[in-house]
């Protein structure tokens, strides 16, 4: 028989903290995120000036490259990535399969995690820097195209292939939003909302996704897998498909009688497993830099489009009852990224089940960034202990005598 305490004197002690609350798992250069101000910057500029003077392509180089491009680093890493735009047809295959009703969520994991079928040169563990870097720009091209063509799946229209002419953000929205028969022009304002989005998407160092992806890469899977992981990891509620919810929530609101005091009220009991959804962050306890270029870019983009939406009323609502509410504000709860972001996607005309898909596709960058980081700088595989509190010693039964 084992005595326990014996045990953990030859095996050590190990550190526990459930959830990471306060462990770092790396040393990292991408992002700086300080929770109690309310500061991010990527690689050291802030989200602000970048929301305002960059493109998505430009601060996807920059997550990725450490550096803002030149004019002409620029052109040439948006040429590449638009050499790389086509999906192989067969990947089309993938949608007979899908129920038509399957969340896009689900059909984005697995179609990224398929392209490693198809690009296999990216499944090599140790690759050159050429070969890296061909896998990075082939990953970021090809993931706008498909998402786009989920979105045309799920109308049940054919899809559209990409058009080397338009940057990165303006050929996705001509994929998402274009026809076979007629050119579509696409709103500037369109354009710009969509890249302001993407850009407060890019890269938030350590967080659920991202943990995923750089855990993944660390066993030294490819680049399609590790961001398959992450795009699954973005998925539930408590993390990017907080998005898709928190517009549900406000629907379901409004469809109550637009009553807000009664479902603060619902978020505050703790016999109810309802929660305000777009509220709170691990890490911010001030207020997420984020929401406040979000909350002001959906007034302007509502008002350019000439949108009157009820919701946006409802928001503001409850985002005013809760700031006063001693609940949220003794535990510091404060409104997160995506409590305005749905209303600008649904604004653009994206459907609520797409919006998660679309933070997918703007945290692309900061996945290849982290998990590039992550091959760079050699790091171990991840590998977290345990507490074990099971049973140690017990007599085997044969099943006759169960
Ligand atoms: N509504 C009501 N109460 C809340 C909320 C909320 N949205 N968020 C946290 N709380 C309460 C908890 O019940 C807990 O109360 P207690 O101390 O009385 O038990 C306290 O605040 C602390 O909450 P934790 O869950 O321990 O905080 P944690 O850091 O683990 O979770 C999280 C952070 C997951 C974001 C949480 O605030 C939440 O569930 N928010 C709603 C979902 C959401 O918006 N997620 C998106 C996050 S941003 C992003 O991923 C892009």
């Amino acid at each position: 028989a084992i005595d326990i305490s014996k045990l953990r004197d030859l095996t050590g002690y190990v550190t526990l903290d459930v959830g990471y609350k306060n462990t770092g798992a790396t040393k990292s250069a991408i992002t700086f995120l300080d929770g109690e101000l309310g500061i991010l910057k990527y690689r050291g500029y802030p989200i602000e000036e970048l929301a305002e003077k960059s493109s998505f392509i430009e601060v996807a180089y920059l997550l990725i490259h450490g550096e803002l491009p030149t004019q002409q680093q620029l052109t040439s890493f948006q040429y590449e990535i638009s050499r790389h735009t086509l999906v192989h047809e067969d990947m089309k295959k993938f949608f007979d399969g899908f129920p038509s009703k399957s969340h896009p969520m689900g059909q984005l994991s697995s179609l990224v995690c398929a392209l490693s079928a198809f690009y296999p040169e990216s499944l090599k563990s140790h690759q050159t820097d050429e070969e890296q870097h061909l896998s990075i720009i082939k990953m970021l091209a090809k993931m706008a195209t498909v998402v786009s063509w989920i979105y045309k799946k799920s109308l049940g229209h054919p899809v559209i292939y990409p058009q080397n002419k338009y940057d990165y953000v303006t050929n996705f929205l001509h994929m998402t939003f274009g026809q076979r028969t007629e050119e579509v022009e696409i709103d500037p304002v369109i354009v710009s909302a969509m890249n302001t989005l993407l850009i407060l998407h890019a890269d938030h160092e350590q967080n659920c996704s991202t943990s995923t992806v750089r855990i993944v890469g660390s066993s030294e899977s490819n680049i399609y897998a590790s961001v398959s992981a992450g795009i699954s990891a973005l998925w539930g509620p408590l993390h990017g498909g907080a998005n898709q919810a928190v517009i549900e929530m406000l629907e379901q609101i409004k469809e109550d009688g637009g009553d807000t005091d009664k479902w603060i009220a619902k978020a505050k009991d703790k016999n109810d497993p309802f929660r305000l959804m777009g509220f709170g962050h691990r890490v911010y306890k001030n207020f997420d830099p984020r929401a406040k270029i979000i909350k002001k870019a959906c007034d302007d983009i509502l008002e350019k489009l000439g949108i009157d939406d009820e919701v946006l009323e409802i928001a503001k609502r409850l985002e005013e009852v809760a700031l006063k509410d001693p609940y949220f504000v003794e535990r510091k709860l404060y409104p997160n990224v995506d409590f305005y972001s749905g209303i600008i996607y649904r604004a653009l005309g994206f459907p609520t089940d797409m919006f998660t898909v679309l933070f997918a596709l703007g945290r692309l960058p900061g996945w290849i960034a982290q998990w590039k980081e992550m091959k760079d700088n050699k790091e171990p595989i991840g590998r977290p202990r345990q507490i074990y509190t099971g049973a140690i010693n017990r007599e085997y039964v044969d099943i006759t005598k169960r």
